[in-house]
């Protein structure tokens, strides 16, 4: 099956990386006491780890001599070929406080985001020093690479929150476009070029942080009954687009470009308060940002309701676009009857290491 190189590409992967079907999402804590060295420590052994497991390899003996010895390696993912997995990891703001002595090493843009209108959000679903993204095409892959890798930080690191996402909701540039979970086409109008990744996703030109971006990560709930209660047309205008082709309204194909002028009877035929006509770049002075949004469920609601949702994560080479878009979304968009924002965060995604050297390894020196 697939595989990708950890070390040698200018990117850390997982971000240009054409989505993988399934993808667990997990948020550390550094632990009180730990110190600048304990984290490049961490920093070593995590990437050494990712190197071994993106190749389907264990992080170390499934089943060691001894009848004593703890194995290193939980096992699960023994025989299951590397699946495409990428592990990427992401530094939250957090990290350059006062405690590690790293504050002039902050990535220039990094910060927490600031409220954002509609947001509901939920301290433990939300923050982090640290995250971990973990897309494969096998769940267990992805489970077994975050279990793992959660495994060598005890004693530094503490778990915050998880996401566990199946079913890819956007495109890479050689994928069919799949579905979100309210039935709509996911990923259509995405970033998709070498070009459009230079021009909106990756840093140069940044020290250290050359080659990196910045992660983005809100746990979207669905009020999925409310939706699914909701009429077709209702639900078109919502989206600006069709159910079945995805097409912008007015238009007949999934690409067509739409059309955020016209109008019939004296009404626009995509809605200005669609999600797409809020979030199009033609109307936000030309911002674009790369969604790689997962769908996610927690099983039933204490109301017995579906409790499901959309685990959006998106890379951009400067959060202010995301902020930007957000503010306009969350104050505007049809689809807010819909959805709620429970959880937040933001992370810096360093380059990848050369062959040798380990992630974020330019931050100790
Ligand atoms: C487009 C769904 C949240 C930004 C779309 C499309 C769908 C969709 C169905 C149209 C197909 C496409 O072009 O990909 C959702 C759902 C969300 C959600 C279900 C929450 C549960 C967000 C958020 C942002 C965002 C939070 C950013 C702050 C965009 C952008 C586009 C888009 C930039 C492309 C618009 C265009 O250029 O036409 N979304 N979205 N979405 N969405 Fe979302």
């Amino acid at each position: 099956s697939v595989s990708h190189p950890f070390y040698g590409n200018v990117h850390q992967a997982g971000v240009q990386t054409e989505p993988q079907r399934h993808c667990v999402y997990m948020t550390f804590d550094v632990d009180p006491g730990t110190t600048a060295t304990d984290l490049q420590s961490l920093f070593a052994m995590w990437s050494a780890g990712i190197a071994q497991l993106m190749q389907g390899k264990p992080v170390g003996l499934v089943q060691p001599p001894r009848a004593a010895a703890v194995p290193a390696d939980t096992g699960e993912a023994t025989d299951l070929s590397p699946n495409a997995l990428t592990v990427t990891l992401g530094l939250g703001p957090g990290i350059f406080d006062d405690r590690f002595g790293l504050a002039h090493k902050r990535p220039t843009l990094l910060k927490k985001l600031p409220a954002l209108p509609s947001d509901n959000l939920q301290a433990a679903l939300s923050g982090g020093d640290l995250s971990l993204q973990a897309c494969a095409e096998d769940p267990q892959v992805a489970y077994h690479a975050i279990r793992d890798l959660a495994r060598i930080g005890r004693g530094t690191v503490s778990t915050r929150w998880t996401v566990m996402g199946f079913g890819r909701a956007s495109a890479g540039a050689n994928q069919m476009t799949p579905r979100n979970l309210m039935g709509f086409k996911d990923g259509t109008r995405n970033v998709r070029s070498d070009d459009e990744f230079r021009q909106f996703v990756w840093l140069d030109d940044a020290d250290w942080m050359s080659g990196g971006t910045y992660q983005v990560a809100r746990k979207i709930q669905m009020n999925i009954e409310i939706w699914d209660a909701s009429g077709i047309g209702s639900q078109q205008d919502v989206f600006g687009r069709t159910k079945s082709e995805g097409a912008p309204l007015g238009e007949k194909k999934e690409f067509d470009t739409p059309d955020f002028a016209a109008t019939e009877h004296g009404q626009h035929v995509i809605p200005q308060n669609a999600h797409i006509a809020l979030a199009a770049h033609e109307n936000n002075g030309g911002v674009k940002i790369l969604r790689r949004s997962y769908n996610y469920t927690d099983g039933i609601n204490q109301f017995g309701q579906l409790d499901a949702g959309l685990m959006f994560i998106a890379y951009m080479n400067d959060p202010q676009h995301f902020v930007k878009l957000q503010t306009r979304l969350g104050s505007y968009d049809q689809l807010n009857e819909y959805i709620s924002h429970i959880g937040s965060a933001i992370f810096a995604v360093p380059p990848a290491p050369e062959a040798g050297h380990y992630l974020a390894e330019k931050l100790f020196s």
